[in-house]
């Protein structure tokens, strides 16, 4: 059964209710699909496609194109959730006319907001996208296309000038109109005071408790790997396991002729 459409009205009310929101990683159609059919509120088709869907090891090979394929498979599969666009590497980095094109591209392929990291340097973009009719949330942390200058996947806002300037792009990105903000590996102490500065939707990925909501990659929540384990990470499936049980046992049903019986022939 398809849930009714999920609108950002609808994510602002639970805001205000104190009720917290789910948001998930999608990629593909057919899970988009049964995601269609679940509770969660907010679609990510997020770059972190590069690396769960195309073996990269970092989000910076994938461009807008594939990016735009990914999202309409999804709202394809789930067009009553809150699909959010995320805009890859160096797409938002070029001339407003170019970087507008890629916002096209997202939200033709049935985005309904889209999604950038970092602030600086941002700005008018921001506001141009805001004053065409399009949600931006914005991505602060741990934002991985600067994984390069991070010197790796590590966690953020660690000192006190760290917290101080998080915080600070936080509010520049609500001044710009941004509707919400992730947060991605940050100690909770920054989150407990940034969400005290905001009335953007806060969502968060290893930040703690006391965002609005909550983001996880979908292969990495369903558990398809059991060597990727940052400390944040909840696995509500061994997919892994379940999937090498499906295969083995189809190939042990092949090789002693039990696939296909004769209730599965013409
Ligand atoms: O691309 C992505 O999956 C993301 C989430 C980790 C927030 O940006």
């Amino acid at each position: 059964m398809t849930k009714s459409k999920v609108t950002i009205n609808q994510l602002f009310a639970k805001k205000q209710a104190g009720e917290k929101l789910a948001m998930l990683t999608c990629y593909d159609y057919s899970s988009a699909l049964i995601m269609s059919q679940s509770e969660v509120e907010l679609i990510l088709v997020g770059d972190s496609a590069a690396m769960v869907m195309h073996g990269e090891n970092s989000t910076l090979p994938i461009d807008t194109q594939t990016m735009a394929q990914h999202v309409r498979a999804v709202s394809k599969g789930a067009p009553n959730k809150f699909i959010i666009g995320d805009m890859p590497f160096l797409s938002y980095r070029k001339s407003l006319d170019e970087n507008m094109q890629a916002v096209e591209l997202l939200m033709k392929a049935g985005a309904h907001a889209i999604k950038l990291e970092g602030v600086a340097g941002n700005e008018t973009l921001i506001k141009h996208i805001v004053e065409s009719g399009i949600p931006v949330m914005g991505h602060l942390g741990l934002t991985p296309q600067s994984v390069n200058q991070f010197g790796g996947f590590k966690v953020q806002g660690k000192s006190a000038d760290d917290q101080a300037r998080i915080i600070e792009e936080a509010k520049t990105l609500e001044s710009l109109g941004c509707f919400s903000v992730v947060l991605e590996c940050v100690p909770d102490e920054l989150t407990q005071e940034l969400v005290k500065h905001t009335n953007m939707i806060t969502i968060g990925i290893g930040a703690g408790a006391a965002v609005d909501g909550q983001v996880l990659v979908l292969q990495d929540m369903l558990g398809y790997s059991s060597t990727f384990s940052p400390k944040f990470l909840r696995r509500y499936l061994n997919t892994e396991q379940l999937f090498l049980n499906a295969f083995n046992a189809y190939v042990k049903d092949v090789k002693e002729k039990k696939y296909p019986d004769e209730s599965e022939q013409y």
